[in-house]
Formats: structure tokens, C-alpha cells, sequence
């Protein structure tokens, strides 16, 4: 969306995947002083993300919404003006719909979604403050039409307040597995291509409402030719930290967002990040892969069903390769400068967890463990043009 934000993916963190209703005031400051502490305000990470549950489950006598008032007795107002203060971005959630997905699955009363009140929601996100929307199409209800209708209603209320605001939407509950696939660059900055992200690397791909890792990586990938600046595939916020994966899934995890050019959005509790948590959200060379101005996503260049490689072009003219081993032992995964779009005879590769540097005359080689992924950014040579388009799966391929 040329809505001028998001000219690279956006990074923050989000309340839901640790949290869920369970949120104040008290952990959304928590959480921004301690990503200034950490490091990862410093890094990038600027949209601190409040998703569902923040509200009053009744609207005022206006028909306003307001501020959930045990939760957040301050206000809206006064939570964005906290985050404005450290530097943040704030980001709220709401739905194009007359419940919340919280509300609709009835872990949270009341019925304050969006719809019919788009103008006016949109003016008071705008009056809080508020840089990010997320926007959550929580039914099993509604054609493709109705999708880009009521999104669209809100991008343009958003708009006409004049402030920039963020717009990530997520059209997972129908069309985004199951197609049909649209490119949604002209509705929003971002969003998701699948249902929603769980703890775990692999939960097998059919038939599951909560997606590993790994499925989602699957599902993501075709969909390479869609990213742009300002406009993304969202495959979830992350569970880097979250104890459900080993240090190499999580590792994973992290380098095949950073490819793929994802939203970097954190999950976990930063207030208790470990080292071992901190040292893969904060690796500033993957960081600067995934903030890369050109904003493109990796591109798969090869793929035996184990082996996937991946080649990101940079703007300096480098490109990032991410060889990931979906198999369960380790093995070598082999491409060439020349499969990842580079001419010459001679690179340096910079492997991005480790730092070490090596040179190579075209071989790009690793032993990669099981759920592993080797990442390196590789310079020399020239450049030679990569797959701009890739077979994006259709609808009836998808499951
Ligand atoms: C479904 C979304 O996919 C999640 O990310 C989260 O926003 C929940 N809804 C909130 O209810």
C-alpha cells in the first residue's frame, strides 16, 4: 500500500502470542522499557503491538470506543504518549466485524468490532496516537469480495486521517491456504498467509488451525512475487523465546523470516529474554537482510523436498542465501553463486550466525543440522537476474 510506511518489513513486538487476553498497561510498559534495555528498540524493533482484548466491551454512549478500564485505567491515550516517549510506535488491534475474534470465540464480552464504525474508529485511533493497525477478518463467514470490501473500508478511513498508520491485515480464517490467492498490496502494508502460528516447528500441513514453523515457511514462499515496499506477506509474529522449539528450529525460524523479507514481529516476553533469545532477535546482520531497502523476498532457487534454498537480492548488489534442511538428520546443502544470481569467479561469503568469512570460486556450500538453516551474504561479482515470478500455488493445489 503506498500509504508512505512500512517501505521496509515492520518490526515490533505483539501481546498475542504469549499473553492473549491477558494484558495491561503495566506489561505494555514493561515490555517498551525493556526492549529499549535489550537492545532491540535500538535494532529496529519500534511497533509495540496491542492485540485483542485492550478494549471496554461497550462502546460509549457516542458509540466511541474506549480503553478496557481495569486493564488500562490510564487510556489509550496515555499508553501511546508512554511509547512516543521511549521512542516506540503503537499498534492496536480491532476487526472488520461486529465481534473481535476474542469476543466471537467468547473468551471476551461485548461486541465492539469495527464494522459500521470505521470513520470513527479510525479517527480515534488516530486521536490515541496510534501508528499500526492490525485488522483481523475473525469468521468463517464472507466471500474474497467481502474480504476486500471491508478492508478496504478501513484503509480508507485510515487514510483520511491524515495520520500514517501502519495497515496489517490478516485474511487468514478463508482464502489464504485455501485460496483463491490475491495480492493484497493494494489494501494493506501487510498480510498473513496463513491461520495462526503455534509454539512448535512442524504440526504437519493439512487439516491444522494452528501452523508449525515449518508449515508455514511451506506456505509462504510462493508467495515471493507479492512483497514489496510497502507491502508484505505476513507469515505471523514470531516465537523466538517462547520454549517450544530447539535453539537451531528457533534459529531457523529467525533467518527464514529475515529472508523472506517477514514482518519481525517478537512474540515472547522480552521482560525475561534469555541471552540465547536475545542473541537471535538481535542478530544485526540478518536484521539489515530483512530491512533491506529493495524490499524483495527471497526467491526459492532450488528445492529437492528436503533441501530448500533460498536467494534474496540486496541493494548493494549482494544476495543473501538461506539453505534450509527440513529433513530430521544433517546434511550438506550445496548451490552456486551463479543459481543465486551471481556472475564472476570469485565472493566472499559472510556466514550471518556466526560472522566467520570464507571465499569461494562459485561453490556455496554448508552441513546444515536438522531444522537447520545456514544463512550467508554473499559478495564479489556481478549480478544476474533472479526468478521475479514464481508459481504461486493454486487454490486447489494448496490442500
Ligand atoms: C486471530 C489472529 O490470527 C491472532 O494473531 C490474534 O490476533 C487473535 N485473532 C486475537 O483474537
Amino acid at each position: 500500500l503506498e500509504n508512505g510506511v512500512a517501505r521496509t518489513p515492520p518490526m515490533g513486538w505483539n501481546t498475542w502470542n504469549t499473553f492473549g487476553c491477558n494484558i495491561s498497561e503495566q506489561l505494555i510498559r514493561q515490555t517498551a522499557d525493556a526492549m529499549v534495555a535489550n537492545g532491540m528498540a535500538a535494532r529496529g524493533y519500534q511497533y509495540v503491538v496491542v492485540d485483542d482484548c485492550w478494549f471496554d466491551p461497550e462502546r460509549d454512549s457516542q458509540g466511541n470506543l474506549r480503553a478496557h478500564p481495569t486493564r488500562f485505567p490510564s487510556g489509550m491515550k496515555a499508553l501511546g504518549d508512554y511509547l512516543h516517549g521511549k521512542g516506540l510506535k503503537f499498534g492496536l488491534y480491532q476487526v472488520p466485524a461486529a465481534k473481535t475474534c476474542a469476543q466471537y470465540f467468547n473468551a471476551f464480552p461485548g461486541s465492539t468490532g469495527s464494522k459500521g464504525h470505521e470513520e470513527q474508529d479510525a479517527r480515534q485511533f488516530a486521536a490515541w496516537g496510534v501508528d499500526y493497525l492490525k485488522y483481523d477478518w475473525c469468521s468463517p463467514q464472507g466471500s474474497i469480495d467481502d474480504q476486500v470490501r471491508d478492508f478496504a473500508k478501513m484503509r480508507d478511513a485510515l487514510a483520511a486521517t491524515g495520520r500514517p498508520i501502519v495497515y496489517s491485515i490478516n485474511p487468514n480464517s478463508i482464502h489464504a491456504k485455501t485460496g483463491p490467492l490475491r495480492d493484497w498490496g493494494d489494501v494493506a502494508n501487510m498480510w498473513r498467509t496463513t491461520e495462526d502460528i503455534t509454539n512448535r516447528w512442524d504440526t504437519g500441513s493439512d487439516g491444522n488451525s494452528f501452523m508449525g514453523v515449518k508449515n508455514i515457511i511451506d506456505w509462504t514462499v510462493p508467495l515471493a512475487s507479492y512483497a514489496r515496499p510497502g507491502g508484505f506477506n505476513d507469515p505471523d509474529m514470531m516465537e523466538v523465546g517462547n520454549g517450544g522449539m530447539t535453539d537451531t528450529e528457533q534459529r531457523s525460524h529467525f533467518a527464514m523470516w529475515a529472508v523472506m523479507a517477514s514482518p519481525l514481529i517478537a512474540g515472547n516476553d522480552v521482560r525475561n529474554a534469555s541471552a540465547a533469545t536475545l542473541s537471535i532477535l538481535n542478530n544485526s546482520d540478518l536484521i539489515a537482510v530483512n530491512q533491506d531497502p529493495l524490499g524483495l523476498q527471497g526467491v526459492q532457487v532450488s528445492s529437492d523436498g528436503t533441501r530448500r534454498v533460498l536467494a534474496k537480492r540486496l541493494a548493494n548488489g549482494d544476495v543473501a542465501v538461506a539453505m534450509l534442511n527440513q529433513g530430521n538428520s544433517t546434511t550438506t546443502i550445496s548451490t552456486t553463486a551463479s543459481t543465486i544470481g551471481k556472475s564472476g569467479s570469485s565472493f566472499t561469503l559472510r556466514d550471518l550466525w556466526t560472522g566467520a568469512t570464507s571465499t569461494s570460486t562459485g561453490t556455496i556450500s554448508a552441513s546444515v543440522p536438522a531444522h537447520g538453516t545456514a544463512v550467508f551474504r554473499v559478495s564479489g561479482g556481478g549480478n544476474t537476474p533472479l526468478p521475479t515470478t514464481f508459481a504461486l500455488r493454486s487454490a486447489s493445489a494448496g490442500r
